[in-house]
């Protein structure tokens, strides 16, 4: 071949096998890791070369840095004892699908620039809506991240409620469009907001109850009070599972103001979706038949290694209305015969994802991901019981999911500000160990460590020890003081 490449096809054969063991050895050894990265700022650049090669280099050459400069300065995220954030989790076969996908390197704008990954995210994306209970008019397509779904949403309420005129003659009325969600909704639906030209004042924080969900009172009184100001209601965005203690917004009576003023009703469910699969948990989303758009990722909580975020809507007219573009290079003989989802979000150029939740899928069976997500959520009523059980520690809210809200609290009269500034150091004590990884948020203004539950190869013996760790140094911590 009179071609330059630095790597032959069988030296790329003898490489792949030997990564491939070393991935398996990795992921088996897992554990030998620290969880936490548990570098400093600088220390990684501070390694990396200040200029590229001039004269290529070979393969062992950067596999040796890679496992010396890389590997630590990397936070583990398919640790078991990873219970920090929302999991984003992964799977062996999710792993060898990407490796395909990279071999194929196709890109998936147009049904006829590969019709199988057109065709595959169709048909997947209906499996996925059939397993999580979402009604047969639902039709979905894989974005990005659930930061970009939630903005497709934004993005196709403005334009149903101006008639798409938006999209036409930019924002040259002085109408106001508004939106509403939570005051615990995540920070993507204010990222959204601004991009999608809303502008951050037009987004309403709805009041929650006590726990944490969204008052569906509240919301109609809010959009009462735009509509008598002649602001345009435009959408709501309901959360299944907050980020910060998973709360779960009331989604039948939210669903019912949303119908009443015709306003889009989004549902960012970005992990508890996944919990959906589990007919058991699907009062969490009663009333789901009425909304118009919903996003979930499995790239979170169901085994299919980022990036994967499903987006469902039910009026596909709208959503394409929104995004269609037609410039002459694009046009194909098939024209609207077939799905092209360079229509269907915001990307022109997108990956063939669907490939990796089909190997998933099929390998684990919808009985195996049910399995390990009934586990994930026994276990986190396994925690809850040992913080209610234990008289130095609270729980700061339900868990109707997989993630428990917990302080250490030993003695009730202390001021909130000292609580919060002991389980600030309890934390980053148990992190620092490297043997577990645990993130915060504030409920109430109260410190709050989140112990979430829900990587791939987390087993009870994990969540004990987590337990176990987080218990016994608080208690030092306690009686050092
Ligand atoms: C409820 C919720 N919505 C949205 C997001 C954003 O997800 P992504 O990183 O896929 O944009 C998160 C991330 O944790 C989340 O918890």
């Amino acid at each position: 071949m009179n071609v330059y490449t630095p790597m032959s096809a069988e030296e790329f054969r003898r490489a792949a096998h030997e990564l491939v063991d070393w991935m398996a050895d990795f992921l088996s050894n897992i554990e030998r890791y620290p969880v936490r990265a548990q570098v400093q700022p600088g220390e990684i650049i501070d390694q990396l070369a200040n200029a590229p090669p001039d004269a290529g280099q070979p393969l062992e050459a950067i596999m040796q840095d890679f496992k010396q400069i890389v590997l630590p300065g990397m936070t583990h995220w398919q640790h078991p004892s990873f219970f920090a954030y929302f999991p984003a989790n992964s799977s062996y076969p999710s792993i060898l699908a990407e490796m395909l996908t990279a071999t194929l390197s196709a890109q998936c704008m147009l049904w006829q620039t590969s019709p199988a990954a057109t065709e595959m995210e169709q048909q997947v994306m209906r499996w996925l809506r059939d397993m999580i209970g979402l009604p047969k008019n639902f039709e979905g397509v894989i974005q990005d991240t659930a930061s970009t779904s939630t903005l497709v949403a934004l993005l196709s309420a403005r334009e149903r409620a101006t008639g798409y005129r938006i999209n036409e003659r930019g924002f040259v009325d002085a109408e106001k469009l508004t939106v509403y969600a939570s005051e615990h909704t995540h920070s993507s639906i204010e990222k959204g907001v601004k991009i999608a030209g809303y502008g951050r004042a037009a987004l309403r924080h709805i009041e929650v109850d006590e726990t944490y969900a969204m008052r569906p009172d509240a919301l109609r009184a809010a959009i009462e009070a735009d509509r008598q100001a002649g602001d345009i209601p435009s959408c709501v965005v309901a959360t299944i599972g907050t980020t910060g203690s998973t709360a779960v917004d009331p989604l039948n009576e939210i669903a019912e103001v949303c119908n009443e003023y015709r306003v889009w009703l989004h549902v960012d469910a970005a992990l508890a979706g996944s919990a959906m699969v589990l007919p058991q948990m699907r009062h969490l989303q009663a009333g789901v038949e009425k909304i118009d758009s919903y996003t979930f990722n499995p790239h979170k909580w169901m085994f299919t290694n980022f990036d994967c975020s499903a987006y469902f809507v039910k009026d596909t007219e709208a959503l394409v209305r929104t995004f269609e573009i037609h410039p002459e290079y694009l046009k194909t003989k098939e024209g609207t015969a077939v799905n092209n989802y360079r229509d269907w979000g915001v990307q022109l150029g997108r990956r063939f994802r669907a490939l990796k939740l089909w190997f998933v899928i099929r390998t684990y069976g919808v009985s195996g991901i049910q399995r390990v997500i009934r586990e994930h959520l026994n276990l986190a009523q396994w925690v809850r019981e040992q913080v209610e059980d234990a008289r130095d520690f609270e729980l700061l809210a339900p868990v109707p999911l997989n993630t428990v809200c917990l302080r250490y609290l030993p003695d009730a009269a202390a001021e909130t500000e000292s609580v919060n500034e002991l389980n600030a150091v309890l934390m980053e004590r148990v992190n620092a160990t490297g043997k577990a990884y645990f993130t915060h948020t504030k409920l109430d203004g109260r410190y709050t460590i989140r112990f979430v539950i829900g990587q791939t190869y987390t087993a009870r013996e994990h969540v004990e020890e987590g337990w176990r760790l987080l218990s016994e140094t608080a208690r030092a911590l306690g009686s050092s003081k």
